[in-house]
């Protein structure tokens, strides 16, 4: 099993988890198409065997400060086995690489195990949209940053601690 690069290429395996998983909240194939396609933004699908099983993307213009997680999913059955934080930490490295200094996300205000995700990776909770998701009558927000450089230091010193460990598989 491998992340790599996606490309439009990968787009019918990326909308199957899409619709599966964010169901009345999820993106068109159009729109999906136009970001990953986007010079702006930077995707990672995640394969095991002949299929994708997961993805996520990340906006980061080039010469800006500020970068946004823009999605990440995996299939269904293939949660729960570390490669929703090896996705999210391959987004941050890139964002790291593209000299943003701050990860901003929109995240479900029912979806606590995403929460509980992006908090363990160093995600501060900095506000609320209300309704922001028109599904099920309509779910706040709740926006969520980063500080890379605190992130990039804290992975200094635990991956020289524990020499071996990868952040992406
Ligand atoms: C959110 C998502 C990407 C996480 O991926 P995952 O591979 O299941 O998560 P991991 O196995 O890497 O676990 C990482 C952390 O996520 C949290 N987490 C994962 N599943 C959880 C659950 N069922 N309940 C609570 N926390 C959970 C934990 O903090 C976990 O860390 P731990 O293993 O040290 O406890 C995945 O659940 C998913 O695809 N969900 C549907 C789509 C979605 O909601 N995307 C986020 C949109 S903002």
């Amino acid at each position: 099993m491998s992340l790599r690069e996606a490309t439009v290429a990968d787009l019918d395996g990326i909308m199957a988890i899409e619709r599966m998983s964010f169901l009345g909240d999820a993106w068109s194939t159009a729109v999906m198409e136009a970001d990953i396609a986007s010079p702006h933004t930077w995707y990672v699908v995640w394969e095991e065997g002949a299929g994708i099983r997961g993805y996520a993307g990340l906006r980061a213009p080039a010469g800006s400060a500020d970068a946004d997680v823009q999605t990440i999913a995996l299939a269904a059955d293939a949660r729960g086995r570390g490669q929703g934080r090896a996705l999210l930490r391959a987004l941050l490295s890139e964002a790291t690489r593209r000299g943003a200094r701050e990860v901003f996300l929109d995240v479900r205000d029912d979806n606590t195990a995403a929460q509980s995700l992006y908090v363990s990776e160093g995600f501060v909770p900095i506000g609320r949209r209300p309704n922001y998701y028109p599904a099920d009558g309509g779910v706040d927000a709740i926006v969520m940053k980063l500080e890379l450089r605190g992130w990039v230091a804290h992975h200094a010193r635990t991956d020289a601690a524990a020499p071996g460990q990868e952040w992406c598989t």
